[in-house]
């Protein structure tokens, strides 16, 4: 279950109805898995009202959820991506809160769990994603107790002095302890939803395990599994950890070593004026990014001349994202604006600074531009994971191109022979900008090779067969207690806003 399904309804120019490959890494990663196993997938069509049959697409059993308009504005744009998304990014910009944001969020989390609770099979596994739907664990064990409920939550999870912010922080933690697992991008995402279970409801979390104690319902259907009367409340464990999300590797090594693919790939560098250095950013237009931070950057190597526009271009994809919420037209308009200016400062006839382009495009093209990079650069301020960086590597069976990656990307954790960037220093971006640019071949080869090692061993599907694993293991059982142990008052990380 997830609010996106892996493919849009649109209306054609013609004004036919159409299919398009919905945006976002939760759907690259999440579509692979899904066409090789035998469930549905649950979730909306991206556009108003759209009731649709079940129907099967690519390989994918479809089961659509209708959001009306209000549904939209107030789940989806309001609570989802106005109120979450920005307080889970380190309220990068700020959290906007409601109360009828969030009345529609608990409206249509039910909405989503009566529909997977009407389908599921007996004793099936759930496995629910991201954000948007975090009250959707607690709901459906509550409707379907036989059933085993996996959760993952694709971006970050804050530290709890940012967490506390939000008016529902209890309701949002215990719809999320309703799941069997819950997966993380990083050990320290899983390590502040620990804190903020401990702090907010006190349940004792050791390691990755948490013991939730039943409630009285619970108790009432799980009797028969309880082999003993004991004194203490018996207790689920709900384990907490993290699974760092990954990419079909080797789909992107086969679309990359394509000959028509790197015919394209030349193509596009013929078309930039064959520049000595073609620098790549692949991004959703979102304040998350880091977009302005890296163009800032570019726009100064310009200005002092440590760059010439006549050697080096940066190519930006900025894909459409969340139109209709102010704080992405306030962005768009921004970075436009700032692309504006660089470009008529110091393009030439013959050369462009900046090609900015603000579409999506087909995985071929991507895998084309990839190719086609000498340095890809992703300086995100906060990002669960990142898999635009794992794409790159991926692409590049020569063993060649560098990566500029922000410390802040949940990839950072695993690609460590990127070259590493606080965006925030534009003084260090621009360096590292420069060290990319320059870096001879056998350390490119060195870095890119160590990275790819790491992103075709730990490719999707094995994150997903991780994660189904953990879910089916033994200790997601019911237990007593483990002995009491109380929270520890030195443990620095138990202060507020730790
Ligand atoms: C991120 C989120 C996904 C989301 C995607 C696209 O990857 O983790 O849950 O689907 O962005 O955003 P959108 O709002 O268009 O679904």
């Amino acid at each position: 279950m997830a609010n996106r399904l892996p493919v849009d309804r649109i209306t054609t120019p013609e004004g036919e109805p159409s299919f398009r490959t919905s945006p976002g890494g939760l759907v690259t990663a999440l579509e692979p898995v899904m066409r090789a196993a035998d469930g549905a997938w649950v979730g909306w069509t991206g556009s108003v009202d759209d009731h649709l049959e079940p129907f099967e697409h690519d390989g994918i059993h479809i089961i659509p959820v209708a959001l009306s308009a209000d549904d939209v504005e107030l789940y989806y744009e309001g609570f989802s991506n106005d109120t979450l998304w920005p307080l889970y990014h380190d309220v990068i910009a700020p959290p906007a809160y409601h109360r009828e944001w969030w009345e529609r969020y608990v409206a249509v989390n039910r909405r989503f769990a009566e529909r997977a609770a009407e389908i599921a099979a007996e004793d099936a596994t759930v496995w629910v994603q991201d954000y948007q739907l975090q009250l959707v664990p607690r709901m459906l064990r509550q409707a379907r107790p036989d059933l085993t409920i996996g959760f993952f939550n694709h971006i970050p999870f804050p530290a709890y002095g940012i967490f506390s912010q939000l008016p529902w922080r209890t309701q949002i933690v215990e719809g999320l302890l309703g799941a069997d697992v819950i997966g993380f991008q990083r050990t320290a995402d899983a390590g502040n939803f620990s804190r903020a279970v401990r702090r907010l409801l006190g349940y004792q979390a050791k390691g990755s395990v948490i013991d939730v104690p039943l409630d009285d319902s619970e108790l009432a259907s799980a009797k028969h599994r309880i082999s003993a009367v004991r004194p203490n409340k018996p207790v689920r464990t709900v384990v907490a950890r993290a699974f760092p999300i990954s990419i079909d590797a080797e789909s992107y090594e086969d679309l990359a070593r394509r000959p028509d693919i790197q015919a394209r790939a030349k193509e596009i560098r013929e078309g930039l004026g064959n520049p000595d250095v073609v620098m790549l950013g692949v991004d959703r237009l979102d304040y998350t990014k880091g977009i302005g931070h890296r163009l800032k950057a570019f726009g100064e190597l310009l200005a002092d001349g440590a760059v010439d526009v006549e050697d080096v271009t940066l190519v930006q994809v900025a894909s459409p994202s969340r139109e209709r919420v102010r704080t992405y037209q306030r962005l768009r308009d921004e970075i436009e604006l700032q692309v504006g200016r660089i470009n008529g400062d110091y393009s030439t006839l013959s050369h462009t600074a900046i090609s900015y382009l603000h579409h999506g495009y087909p995985r071929e093209e991507m895998v084309a531009l990839y190719l086609a990079a000498d340095v890809m650069l992703v300086t995100a301020l906060r990002d669960g994971m990142n898999l635009v960086a794992k794409e790159y590597v991926a692409c590049r069976f020569d063993n060649d191109g560098v990566l500029v990656l922000s410390e802040f990307a949940g990839a950072a954790d695993e690609l460590k022979t990127a070259l590493r960037v606080n965006p925030h220093d534009i003084e260090g971006l621009k360096e590292a900008m420069l060290t990319a640019m320059r870096m001879p071949r056998a350390e490119r080869s060195r870095r890119m090779r160590a990275m790819r090692k790491r992103v075709t061993e730990n490719d999707v599907e094995r994150w997903s067969s991780e994660f189904l694993a953990a879910l089916a293991a033994p200790s997601t059982s019911l237990a007593l207690p483990a002995a009491n142990e109380a929270t520890d008052p030195t443990d620095p990380s138990e202060e507020a806003g730790s």
